[in-house]
């Protein structure tokens, strides 16, 4: 745009007003693809479903967590029966942790992930293809805005997320 406030019009639908606008409405998920699909090179076949979605792997990356930081991440169910378990299970080999973005992307990733328990996942979601039993169930992903940001906090720095 040359010559700002010559047309209010034209300003309106600039790239940048327009971005700005847009980027409003977007919003991040912390997504994790579990062991027991990084096993099986499920990474690409996931991702495509996310990216199919309308979801962004806007940060990403491999890493083997220890049994203490499985604990840590997955703290908000130390009191349940299944804790010990998964934090083994989530320890056990790398994993595939990532930011993914996208207008109502909580939502947007709880409906591509399925239900918890893959009896359950509706058909051609993550866990309804992939999962292998309600423990070893492919993916993790943020239940809330509070969540999302305290998840993706505990994985990556701002200078990660490129959006
Ligand atoms: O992952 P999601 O948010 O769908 O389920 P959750 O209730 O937050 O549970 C976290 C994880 O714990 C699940 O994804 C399973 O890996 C595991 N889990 C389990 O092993 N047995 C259960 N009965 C429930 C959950
Ligand atoms: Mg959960």
């Amino acid at each position: 745009m040359v010559g700002a406030g010559a047309n209010h019009g034209a300003d309106m639908g600039s790239a940048p007003a327009i971005q700005g606008y847009f980027k409003m409405a977007l919003e991040r998920t912390f997504s994790i693809i579990k062991p027991d699909a990084t096993r099986r090179n499920l990474t690409g076949k996931i991702n495509a479903k996310f990216e199919d979605a309308g979801l962004r792997v806007v940060a990403q990356k491999r890493i083997h967590m220890t049994k203490a930081q499985a604990g840590v991440f997955y703290g908000v169910h130390a009191e349940r029966p299944f804790y010990d378990e998964l934090c083994e299970f989530m320890s056990s080999a790398p994993v595939v942790v990532q930011v993914l973005e996208g207008e109502n992307a909580i939502a947007k990733n709880r409906e591509v992930m399925g239900a918890t328990n893959p009896a359950d996942a509706a058909p051609g979601t993550v866990r309804a293809e992939f999962a292998e039993s309600v423990g070893e169930n492919s993916v993790h992903g943020s239940d809330a805005p509070e969540t999302a940001a305290v998840e993706i906090a505990y994985f990556f720095s701002g200078i990660e997320l490129v959006g």
